[in-house]
């Protein structure tokens, strides 16, 4: 790794692949003893994870786009404050599943609140702190719902049918296109296929 990648992030829609990913390099840099915390979002300390019970909660049919959104947020100052800056802080690299471009996505494109909104609950709640690398991982949504529909008990996002997530998909490539830290990856092939590009990225720069 010639980059300093130290706060690493996983993107892309349900279904796709990140959980999977990040936990391989997770894995990838334990076995290269470097020192490293795997973490998610909305959670990853206590608070956080307590406010993830009631975004993803089956029983709560709908939250107002705002409320999510301000949930999103009120988890990530925490987990930022308390957990990712110390680990970042105490020379640990920091693998998150999810961080705010989620929030772009989810309650941005697809739920329909303005960037501009977004942008300043967000200078407000973690200023200018980013991903040094971010991964969206690209599969389909057919694809995607067909990985997990064996899974079961479905949360409240994949309860939201295809054109909802459809909408997240192209939200999620619009930030691509903008944002040169978000690297794309093909994510339709077989899970070591799509870990090899990403440590190839991860190595060639
Ligand atoms: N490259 C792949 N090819 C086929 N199946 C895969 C691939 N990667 C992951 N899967 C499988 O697809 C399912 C979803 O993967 P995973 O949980 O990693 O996705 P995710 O993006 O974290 O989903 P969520 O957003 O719901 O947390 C799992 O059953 C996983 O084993
Ligand atoms: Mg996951």
């Amino acid at each position: 790794m010639k980059k300093n990648y130290q706060f690493i992030t996983f993107e892309g829609i349900e279904g796709c692949g990140k959980s999977t990913q990040a936990k391989k390099l997770y894995e990838y840099f334990l076995s290269k003893q470097i020192d490293c915390l795997l973490t998610r979002e909305p959670g990853g300390c206590l608070a956080s994870e307590k406010i993830r019970e009631i975004l993803l909660d089956e029983e709560i049919e709908k939250l107002s786009p705002k409320s999510e959104l301000l949930l999103n947020f009120s988890s990530r100052i925490e987990h930022v404050e308390k957990v990712i800056k110390p680990a970042l802080k105490s020379g640990k690299i920091v693998i998150c599943d999810r961080f705010v471009d989620s929030t772009f996505a989810y309650q941005g494109s697809a739920m329909g609140l303005s960037f501009k909104v977004i942008e300043q609950i967000q200078r407000i709640a973690i200023q200018d702190f980013l991903p040094d690398i971010t991964f969206l991982i690209k599969v389909s949504v057919e694809e995607a719902f067909a990985r997990i529909s064996s899974r079961g008990n479905n949360n409240r996002y994949e309860k939201l049918g295809t054109e909802f997530h459809q909408k997240v998909y192209n939200g999620f490539l619009e930030l691509a296109k903008k944002n040169s830290r978000i690297n794309i990856v093909d994510g339709a092939q077989n899970q070591q296929q799509v870990f090899q590009k990403i440590l190839n990225i991860i190595n060639q720069n």
